[in-house]
C-alpha cells in the first residue's frame, strides 16, 4: 500500500477501505507518513465526503490508535456527555452533579478551550486546589463512591485524533463533517460508556451555523455510536447567542453554582434539564424525559445537586466553600460597561464575537501553549429579544489586562444587533436525533 494511491483514490471521490484508513493512520501516528500527506487526504475528504461505512471505519481505527478505558469496574449504566463546542456552555458543571444525584455513574473526560470556545477542565480549575489530573483508578474509585468525577483528558486516548485535529486547524480541513464526527466520536469510544448524548449546536457561534449541517454532523455521529455499539443520541441546540449570561471560567463557575441553586439564567437551567433528562433516559432510569425533568427538576428544588457537587469539589481536592461563598472565586481588578447605543430590541448577539472578546481579555487560548486568566471575561446583562433604552446595560467586561481592551470592548459592541422589530423567538432546544 502507498499513502500516495490513498490520496488518489479519495481525490477521486471513491470510498476508502478500513485496511487503507488503517494504514494511513497508524503510518501517520508512527510518523512513517508525513503531515503533508495527510493534509492532502484531509482535504480530499473536505471535498469529497466519505460513505457512512467509511466516516466509521475512520472513527475505530482513531478509536484503536491508543487506550481505550475500561469504565467495566464502574456499576451502572455510564453516559457520558459531549458538546460541539460554545460560547458560556457551563452546562457539563450542572449536569455533571445534577445527573450523579439522579443516581446516574457520570465518568466525564473533559477538553480545554481554545479560540472562542471554553473548555470544562479551564473552568473547574477556577475552584481554588481543584484538580483535574485524576489517576485511572482515583477516577473510578471517585465514580463509584460518589457518582461522580470530572477529568482532564488522558494524554494517550486517541491520539491519531490530536495529532490529526492539530493539522487539520492549521490546513483549514476542520469543518468537514466526516472529520468532525470521526474526531468526536474516537475519543468518546475509547473513552468507554456505555451510552453517549451528544449536544450537537448550530448557529453563529457554533462550528456549524445551518440546521441543515448540524442535523448532518447530528446523525453521522448517531450513526457511528450505534453502529460500534454505543448507543448515542444527539441534541441540537441553539448557539445564536452565548449560553447563560457568564463567559469566562470563574464567571460561568460562579453561574453553575447559581442554576444548581434553582437561581440561574433559564436557559442554562433549560438545556441542562433537556441533557440531563436525555441521560437519564439512556441509562434507564425513567421512561421518558418529561418524567426525567421532573426528577431533576426536583432534584435541584431539594438541594441534592448542589450538595453533589460540594461532593465533587471535596473528592477533588477543591475549596468547596466556593459553592456557599462564590466570592471566593478569583475576581477581576476592574469592570467596563458596555452600553446600548440606540433603544429597541436585541436581534442578534454573535456568540463567535462575544468568545472572541472574552479570549482577548485572557479568558480563552489563542494557542494550546498559551496561559489564561481565570478571573476575567464578559457578563451579558442583556440577551436575544430584550426590549432596551439607550444607554442601558449591555454586558459588562471583568478585566485584569488593559491591552487588548480596546478591541475586546469593540468586538463585544459590533456582537450586538439592535433593531426596531422584535424577532420571533428561537428555540433553544431543535431537535433530537437517535
Ligand atoms: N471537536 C472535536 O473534538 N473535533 C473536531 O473536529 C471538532 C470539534
Amino acid at each position: 500500500m502507498r499513502a500516495y494511491d490513498i490520496i488518489l483514490k479519495k481525490r477521486a471521490g471513491k470510498e476508502l477501505t478500513k485496511a487503507e484508513l488503517e494504514y494511513l493512520i497508524s503510518g501517520y501516528v508512527s510518523g512513517e507518513i508525513p503531515d503533508y500527506q495527510l493534509a492532502a487526504w484531509a482535504m480530499a475528504v473536505f471535498f469529497q465526503g466519505m460513505k457512512k461505512q467509511e466516516v466509521a471505519a475512520l472513527t475505530s481505527v482513531m478509536a484503536d490508535s491508543g487506550e481505550q478505558l475500561d469504565l467495566s469496574s464502574i456499576a451502572g449504566v455510564k453516559v457520558d456527555k459531549h458538546s460541539t463546542g460554545g460560547v458560556g456552555d457551563s452546562v457539563t458543571l450542572v449536569l455533571a452533579p445534577l445527573v450523579a444525584a439522579a443516581g446516574v455513574p457520570v465518568a466525564k473526560m473533559s477538553g480545554r478551550g481554545l479560540g472562542h470556545t471554553g473548555g470544562t477542565i479551564d473552568k473547574l480549575e477556577a475552584i481554588p486546589n481543584f484538580r483535574t489530573a485524576l489517576a485511572k483508578q482515583e477516577f473510578i474509585d471517585n465514580v463509584n463512591r460518589l457518582q461522580v468525577a470530572v477529568a482532564g483528558q488522558t494524554a494517550n486516548l486517541a491520539p491519531a485524533d490530536k495529532k490529526l485535529y492539530a493539522l487539520r486547524d492549521v490546513t483549514a480541513t476542520v469543518d468537514s463533517i466526516p472529520l468532525i464526527a470521526s474526531s468526536i466520536m474516537s475519543k468518546k469510544i475509547a473513552a468507554g460508556a456505555d451510552k453517549i448524548l451528544l449536544d450537537v449546536k448550530v448557529g453563529n457561534g457554533a462550528f456549524m451555523k445551518e440546521l441543515a449541517e448540524a442535523e448532518e454532523l447530528a446523525r453521522t455521529m448517531v450513526e457511528i455510536g450505534n453502529n460500534l455499539g454505543q448507543e448515542t443520541v444527539a441534541v441540537i441546540s441553539d448557539m445564536n447567542q452565548p449560553l447563560g449570561k457568564a463567559v469566562g471560567n470563574a464567571l460561568e463557575v460562579k453561574e453553575a453554582i447559581e442554576t444548581l441553586r434553582g437561581e440561574g439564567p433559564a436557559d442554562l437551567e433549560e438545556l441542562s434539564l433537556c441533557l440531563g433528562a436525555e441521560m437519564l433516559k439512556l441509562a434507564g432510569r425513567v421512561e421518558n424525559t418529561k418524567e426525567g425533568k421532573a426528577k431533576l427538576r426536583e432534584l435541584l428544588a431539594s438541594g441534592a445537586a448542589l450538595e453533589k457537587f460540594k461532593e465533587l469539589i471535596r473528592a477533588q481536592g477543591g475549596q468547596e466553600e466556593v459553592v456557599d461563598n462564590p466570592n471566593l472565586l478569583a475576581t477581576s481588578k476592574k469592570r467596563v460597561e458596555i452600553k446600548a447605543p440606540k433603544s429597541g430590541y436585541i436581534t442578534e448577539i454573535l456568540a463567535e464575537e462575544v468568545g472572541l472578546a472574552a479570549m482577548l481579555l485572557g479568558a480563552g487560548r489563542e494557542n494550546k501553549e498559551a496561559t489564561i486568566d481565570l478571573a476575567v471575561g464578559i457578563v451579558l446583562e442583556a440577551k436575544l429579544g430584550a426590549k432596551i433604552s439607550k444607554g442601558d446595560k449591555l454586558a459588562t467586561l471583568h478585566v485584569n489586562e488593559d491591552s487588548q481592551l480596546a478591541i475586546a470592548k469593540e468586538k463585544l459592541e459590533n456582537a450586538y444587533k439592535i433593531e426596531a422589530e422584535q424577532l420571533v423567538a428561537r428555540n433553544l432546544v431543535h431537535q433530537v436525533i437517535n
